[in-house]
């Protein structure tokens, strides 16, 4: 474990190649020898940057990241680079860029396989002279920046092609580290569920053949995924103890909320009752260590002692769904209606009966 590493640097995992991983970053960490980090989306790519950083002695100067592939051609440039007022239509304000805000500390290029050609021979120019110069500035700007570059592409196909310059990436990957897919270390798993489940206050626990259920699942989204799927528990199940099909519906949630789907969350949900949050429990079985325990998997449907609220669970439930669907969404109610299989009105509908939304 990550010894001077917070929350956020906190690199989870009893596999072999997590332990190296962890390792590598320990050795590299105190150099300022740049260090690219290749593997598939959601590895942890951006979160072993930030722990190499971390590991250094530049952890009191800043960590600036930057999205080489999700930044227009234009605006990159101006963006690592600065650029002086006037310099073109739109730069009204002389602007530092990103080396020079990482001065001192750490840039992270992420996605750097994505960026354009003539902007890779700026970068080589830069990382050769260790100086910048702004857009539409003449005078050069010492920085001191550590970098450390990722990338989900095949690097090596793309320099076979010419679309990624093989000096560049000499220069970048002075010191390569690789992530493999959750896929190819599955023994990680127990132990990001247990360290994701820490994160929140929802109360869920995993059973033991739920557990098994997300270690033979395929992960093809990574640690993202996972925590993802976790945080969809603790949404819908909240102080419930998931079961495997509790899992298998969740695991097989791709946006889209089928029919099929919302009958078997409803059973689902309905087995396990006797836990949920939406129930009345009896006074004396309020504090958490008296709550009756989820009925296991092999127990038939039972409802507890205590009346249901069916309006009321369905009401919870018909939320619950409406609030994740507009936080995956990020607050476009016609996505989430897609989402959710919903008319754009009806949502807005709903979302006013639930106050998630504004009267109109
Ligand atoms: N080994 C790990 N331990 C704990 N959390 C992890 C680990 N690997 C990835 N994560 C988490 O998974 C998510 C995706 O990781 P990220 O570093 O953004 O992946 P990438 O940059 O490769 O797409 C983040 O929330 C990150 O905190
Ligand atoms: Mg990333």
């Amino acid at each position: 474990m990550l010894t001077s590493g917070n929350a956020e640097s906190l690199l989870i995992g009893i596999s072999r190649s997590m332990v190296e991983v962890r390792y590598l970053i320990r050795q590299v960490a105190p150099s300022s020898a740049s260090v690219i980090i290749t593997g598939p989306s959601g590895s942890g790519k951006e979160m072993v940057a930030r722990a190499i950083h971390a590991e250094s002695a530049r952890a009191a100067k800043s960590y600036v990241a930057v999205n080489c592939g999700a930044i227009p051609r234009d605006l990159l440039e101006s963006d690592l680079f600065g650029h002086e007022k006037g310099s073109f239509t739109g730069a009204v304000t002389q602007k530092r860029g990103r080396f020079e805000d990482a001065d001192g500390g750490t840039l992270f290029l992420d996605e750097i396989g994505d960026m354009p050609a003539d902007m890779q021979v700026k970068l080589l120019r830069v990382l050769e002279e260790r100086s910048v110069q702004r857009v539409g500035g003449r005078g050069e700007i010492a920085v001191d920046a550590r970098i450390i570059s990722a990338t989900h592409r095949d690097i090596d196909e793309a320099m076979a092609t010419q679309r990624f310059r093989e000096d560049l990436f000499y220069r970048l990957a002075v010191f390569p580290i690789d992530l493999p897919s959750l896929g190819e270390r599955r023994e990680d798993v127990p132990q990001l569920v247990l360290h994701f489940l820490q994160g929140g206050t929802s109360g869920v626990k995993f059973s033991q053949a739920a557990m098994d259920r997300m270690v033979a699942h395929s992960w093809p989204g990574n640690v993202r995924e996972l925590r993802n799927v976790v945080e969809r528990a603790s949404i819908l199940f909240p102080r419930m103890t998931i079961s495997a099909e509790q899992v298998e519906i969740i695991l097989h949630r791709r946006g889209r909320v089928s029919n099929a789907e919302r009958a078997a969350l409803w059973e689902a949900t309905e087995r396990t009752a006797p836990t949920c949050d939406a129930i009345e429990v009896p006074e004396a079985l309020q504090s958490e260590e008296t709550l009756p325990e989820a009925p296991s998997e092999t127990e038939s449907a039972a409802i507890g002692e205590a009346p249901v609220d069916l309006r009321k669970m369905m009401a919870d439930l018909e939320y619950r769904y409406i609030a994740e669907a507009l936080r995956a969404s990020e607050g476009v109610v016609a996505d989430a209606a897609r989402l959710l299989s919903l008319q754009r009105t009806t949502l807005i509908e709903k979302m006013r009966k639930h106050g998630l939304a504004k009267a109109a």
